[in-house]
Order: structure tokens, then C-alpha cells, then sequence
């Protein structure tokens, strides 16, 4: 059991290095995934709907802009090649394909990137 809180923040500060901009001043929103949760289980290789909560958003959002990245107990893999990017934050779903060789396990999750993380729920990728 990993503290969520130690996680969220040290996603928050690897994406705030990774796209090096202050961050201070900013309206930080990430909606909550709905989907993938603790009940999924995707093949690798397939493709998918994330989805996530819209119904709550700011009235001024800095970064419209989404990226979903894939998260294999408390670290990001794949960070460097996003499962999607470049959609806007609002759209409350993006179309994602596992890579066909990830690795089988009960500890993935999905991480949403606006200005901050939100990760989803772990789920199971098998072969
Ligand atoms: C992440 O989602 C939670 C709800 O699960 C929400 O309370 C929180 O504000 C979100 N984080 C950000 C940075 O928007
Ligand atoms: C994702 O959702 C869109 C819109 O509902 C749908 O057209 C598409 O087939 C879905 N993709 C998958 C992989 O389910």
C-alpha cells in the first residue's frame, strides 16, 4: 500500500520539471478517471476508453491540454511515450492502445496530466 498523497506529489513535481514551467499562479485541474478502475482488465495491446469526470471544472482552466501516461505500481512508465496527447482535458474520454509488450500485472494504473496528475484506480493488464 503506497501513500497516494507521496505519489500525487511526486508526479506533480516530476511533471512540473518535465515541462519546466512555474507553476505558482496556475489554476491546477485535473478531473478525477471513472475508467479503467479496481474492476478492469485490458489485454495488452488493446485499445480502450479512458474516462474521467468533467462535471466539476473551474471556471478558468490554464492548461486545456491532456496527457494520459501509464503507471506501473508508484512510477510512470512510458513517460516518454505517452498512451495519448494533446486532447483537450474537457473532452471527458481519450482512445487509448496499450503497447502489445506490456508486461502482465495487477498494479497499473492510468495517470491523467493537465497541469497536475490524477491517477485512476489500479487495474490488471494480462498477455
Ligand atoms: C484529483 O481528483 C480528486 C478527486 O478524485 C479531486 O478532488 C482533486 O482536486 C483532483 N486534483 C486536481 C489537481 O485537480
Ligand atoms: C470510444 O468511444 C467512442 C465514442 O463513444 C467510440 O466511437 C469508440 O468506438 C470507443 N472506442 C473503444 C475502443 O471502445
Amino acid at each position: 500500500m503506497f501513500s497516494f498523497t507521496s505519489f500525487f506529489f511526486a508526479l506533480f513535481a516530476l511533471f512540473s520539471i518535465a515541462a519546466s514551467a512555474p507553476l505558482a499562479a496556475r489554476d491546477v485541474y485535473v478531473p478525477p478517471v471513472l475508467y479503467p478502475n479496481a474492476n478492469t482488465v485490458w489485454k495488452a495491446g488493446s485499445r480502450h476508453n479512458v474516462t474521467w469526470d468533467t462535471s466539476n471544472p473551474p471556471a478558468q482552466i490554464t492548461n486545456k491540454i491532456g496527457m494520459i501516461v501509464l503507471a506501473k505500481g508508484d512510477f510512470l512508465i512510458g513517460l516518454n511515450e505517452p498512451l495519448a496527447k494533446g486532447f483537450d482535458i474537457l473532452s471527458g474520454r481519450q482512445e487509448v492502445t496499450l503497447p502489445a509488450d506490456t508486461t502482465p500485472g495487477d498494479d497499473y494504473s492510468v495517470v491523467l496530466f493537465g497541469d497536475s496528475g490524477n491517477n485512476s484506480q489500479k487495474f490488471k493488464i494480462t498477455n
